[in-house]
């Protein structure tokens, strides 16, 4: 098992890494790649040291697979070329996640959906991947009519421009507005302004989680609408969400169907102060609920706090497990 990870200087990237071993992901030979000025720089993994490789040099390689983490124009542009030598390339940009010839996945919802043909995997948007997983259980029983989505994403999905900004910032040394990840400050600060602004008024990442929970669930019926947020927090996103269903549902049923979602923990006891929190999510692969409770104002609807650390399932995590998936298949060797 060949396996390249692009983008291996990167946040998500060496998260990537990490899991692979958490994971026990059998790695018989590792190739980082990243751009051209960490070409030759050395990473560790399992103990070894590996070299970083060029895009070039990677493709030559015919790995098994590829796990690409290094921005939407260089998918566009390589993803293609290592499909084409055979390699299975799980992406995590935006590159091809709407693409209606690739598949987008969230492997506890929609895996079987895969095949020995999808050579271009997309690992979806990180705010989606969490809620989605949430709410998937929910969809199968009573049908989502509609959702109201908030988002408190940490700057970490910005990646290691947007943490050195905060850092910089938090020792009182902020760095020139060139060099920034955000117009704005993040430390101290909340910026309603995820990823770029669209001719709708709303950001790119609002609309991900409308057209990539659709996709995922794969039901275009449903009502979607989002404010995403950035915020000076690290170890992971969190969500409020508001869920109309289609049809009554009893408070304990919802419960269980949440209770029972591989990948999914409840933090639900009000009573005991317990509710998830991105501190108590960082460095861990689930998906964290709790605040669950009745609206008030609506039939059939309910309100949900959905937490989960963004570069773990909301990236890395999300990404390991579709390849682990895909050796339980066969559609990877699985020696
Ligand atoms: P590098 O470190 O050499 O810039 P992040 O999202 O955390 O900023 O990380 C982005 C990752 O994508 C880094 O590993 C970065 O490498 C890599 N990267 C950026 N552009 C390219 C490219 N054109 N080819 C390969 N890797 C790239």
């Amino acid at each position: 098992m060949k396996v390249a990870v692009v983008g291996a200087t990167g946040l998500v990237g060496g998260v990537m890494l990490e899991v692979l071993e958490e994971l026990n992901f059998k790695v018989d030979e590792l190739v980082p790649v990243a751009s051209q000025r960490s070409v030759g720089k050395k990473i560790n993994f399992r103990n070894k040291e590996y070299t970083v490789s060029s895009m070039e040099q990677a493709i030559e390689q015919n790995c098994d697979l590829a796990l690409f983490s290094a921005g939407g124009g260089t998918s566009i542009q390589y993803a293609p070329k290592f499909a084409e030598r055979g390699t299975v390339v799980i992406d995590n940009s935006s590159a091809w996640r709407m693409d209606p010839s690739k598949k987008l996945i969230v492997p506890e919802v929609n895996a079987t959906e895969l095949g020995t043909s999808d050579k271009i995997i997309a690992n979806p948007n990180c705010s989606t991947i969490q809620m989605v997983l949430a709410l998937a259980p929910l969809h199968k029983k009573y049908g989502i009519k509609r959702l109201v989505i908030s988002t408190y994403q940490s700057f970490t999905g910005t990646g290691v421009s947007a943490v050195n900004q905060y850092e910089s910032e938090k020792n009182g040394e902020p760095m020139p507005e060139d060099q920034r990840a955000y117009h704005y400050p993040i430390f101290e600060n909340c910026i309603p302004h995820c990823d770029v602004f669209l001719e709708n008024d709303y950001t790119k990442e609002e609309m991900k989680l409308v057209h990539e929970t659709r996709k995922i669930l794969g039901d275009d019926s449903i009502r979607i609408t989002a404010t995403a947020v950035r915020v000076p927090v690290h170890g992971g996103h969190s969500e409020s969400v508001n869920v109309e269903l289609k049809s009554p549902f009893e408070m304990d049923d919802v419960l269980k169907e949440l209770m029972d979602q591989e990948g999914v923990t409840l933090l639900n006891d009000p009573a005991q102060n317990i509710y998830p929190m991105p501190l108590l999510a960082k460095n861990k692969n689930d998906v964290f609920v709790g605040r669950i409770r009745k609206d008030e104002s609506l039939e059939n609807a309910l309100n949900l706090w959905i937490v989960s650390d963004n570069l773990r399932k909301g990236a890395a995590t999300n990404a390991v497990q579709i390849a682990q998936y895909l050796k339980q298949k066969g559609i990877l060797p699985n020696a």
